[in-house]
């Protein structure tokens, strides 16, 4: 616990500033400036296309900025704070191997100590007694229950989750959910998107609403669902188009 903690404060806060992307001629995110402070949930909320799974792969160092900056604890990204994050994509991308061989390959040291560890996580997702199955031929769901647990295995400090629940079943979203809580109290700093409004309040402390790469509002999540700042949050809320 007091390692976790120490582990996840050497990343926090990070601070995001003036961060823009250009994909094409598209400016895909504008100008962003934030700061996520250690040990909170962030959920990423806004319309499809609002560059919210960029943000993601941004702060992963996944995607080159095509300007702005992105400080961990007054440090850019190195390989040592690469080893630090995990993202989790929308869509999971696994290995053409079995359950516990997509599991064993992000383990840098393969023993029966892991073999035990692989077994304890993917219990957690519901997936030990499909370890044997070729993880391609999970449904889409428990892909996504193999992606998440295949990320906590590293240990993370910070949990990058896009959708991390976008095809579960309420069983098994219940147990994501509990996941995510109970990682974040044990001393992760989160940060999901959903478009579960639900999810998001059941979770978040803080929301950022993005819409067209622009970030509208860094506000704590009882505030936002209370009454959100910008008109396009109050409309994405209501379920109403923002054009
Ligand atoms: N490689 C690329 N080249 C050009 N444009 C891209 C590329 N990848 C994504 N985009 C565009 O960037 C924008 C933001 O995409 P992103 O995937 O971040 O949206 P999102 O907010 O996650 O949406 P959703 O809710 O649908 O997941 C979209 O308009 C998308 O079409
Ligand atoms: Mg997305």
């Amino acid at each position: 616990m007091f390692d976790e903690q120490k582990k996840s404060k050497s990343l926090t806060p990070i601070v995001i500033s003036n961060l823009s992307l250009l994909l094409g001629k598209t400016k895909i995110l504008d100008k962003i400036k934030c700061k996520i402070h250690n040990k909170s949930i962030i959920a990423v909320l806004g319309p499809n296309g609002a560059g919210k799974s960029l943000f993601l792969k941004t702060i992963n160092g996944l995607t080159p900025v095509e300007s702005g900056k992105i400080k961990f604890n007054s440090k850019e990204i190195n390989y040592q704070i690469r080893k630090e994050i995990a993202l989790v994509f929308q869509k999971p991308t696994l290995l053409r191997r079995t359950v516990l061989e997509n599991m064993q390959f992000v383990l840098e040291k393969k023993n029966k100590l892991s073999n035990l560890e692989i077994m304890n996580h993917l219990q957690k997702v519901g997936l030990d007694t499909y370890k044997h199955k070729p993880a391609r031929l999970l449904s889409g769901g428990e892909q996504q229950r193999l992606s998440l647990a295949r990320a906590l295995l590293i240990n993370p400090s910070l949990l990058l989750l896009d959708e991390p629940t976008a095809n579960l079943d309420p069983y098994s979203l219940n147990l994501i959910e509990e996941i995510i809580l109970d990682e974040n109290k044990k001393g992760k700093t989160i940060i999901l998107t959903t478009h579960d409004m639900g999810q998001a309040k059941r979770l978040a402390k803080e929301i950022l609403f993005f819409d067209k790469g622009k970030l509208l509002e860094q506000t704590k999540a009882i505030n936002f669902f209370a009454k959100p700042k910008t008109k396009e949050a109050q409309n994405y809320i209501n379920g109403k188009i923002l054009l």
